[in-house]
């Protein structure tokens, strides 16, 4: 039997160390602010159980290398998938940084976001003993009839695949696919920036 692989989920995943200072350096008033919206959850129920997410980064400077270079490879993903790009523009929907709460307990229950055609993680700080994403199969019907797996090494029958990060990890994935981030337990900080991205018809760009 010869082996064909159609309707196959691609993620590409690269190390990026060169962004890790000086987007960790912009990231820090971002966190400081979100960590102060939050000062009265936090006295509250302590430092426990959230993640804080900064405002928009899409207008901030400090981030244009970085959006550029994010920007461009979303492109060049959609390209290599087969779609015809000479007909589209992408443009960014969203791009945030968020850092787990400090004494452990954050965490993303799974999502898709709505209507994107790229998402990705950049992972400021992380490590063995943090949180981590994982992806789950967006095949419905594939979901909808999986078997018991033999064990949980990686093959064509798994529901989950977790992807444990390090710093500089870049992660790009198509907006279809469902993610989330298991529960952090305080150990060592965790930081991540996260965007979304939208292909558009150009004709519809230019009447914009
Ligand atoms: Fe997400």
């Amino acid at each position: 039997m010869q082996l064909y692989e159609f309707f196959k989920t691609p993620i590409w995943i690269e190390d990026k160390p060169e962004f890790i200072k000086s987007l960790n350096k912009a990231s820090d008033k971002y966190i400081k602010a979100a960590r102060d919206k939050e000062k009265k959850y936090i006295k509250k129920y302590g430092d426990f159980g959230t993640s804080y997410h900064s405002s928009q980064l899409t207008l901030d400077n400090d981030f244009y290398d970085f959006r550029n270079y994010v920007g461009q490879k979303s492109w060049d993903f959609l390209d290599w998938q087969g779609f015809d790009m000479s007909q589209y523009q992408t443009m960014f929907s969203e791009m945030w940084v968020q850092e787990f709460a400090k004494k452990g307990g954050g965490h993303h229950s799974a999502h898709v976001h709505w209507n994107q055609h790229v998402s990705g993680f950049y992972f400021l700080k992380a490590s063995s003993k943090t949180s981590y994403p994982v992806f789950h199969e967006p095949r419905t019907g594939a979901r909808a009839t999986k078997l018991k797996v033999k064990n949980m090494e990686l093959s064509n029958a798994n529901e989950l695949v977790h992807v444990k990060a390090r710093p500089g990890m870049l992660i790009i994935f198509p907006g279809y696919l469902e993610h989330e981030f298991v529960v952090d337990h305080g150990k060592e900080p965790f930081r991540f920036i996260h965007w979304n991205i939208q292909a558009v018809p150009k004709m519809m760009a230019k009447d914009a």
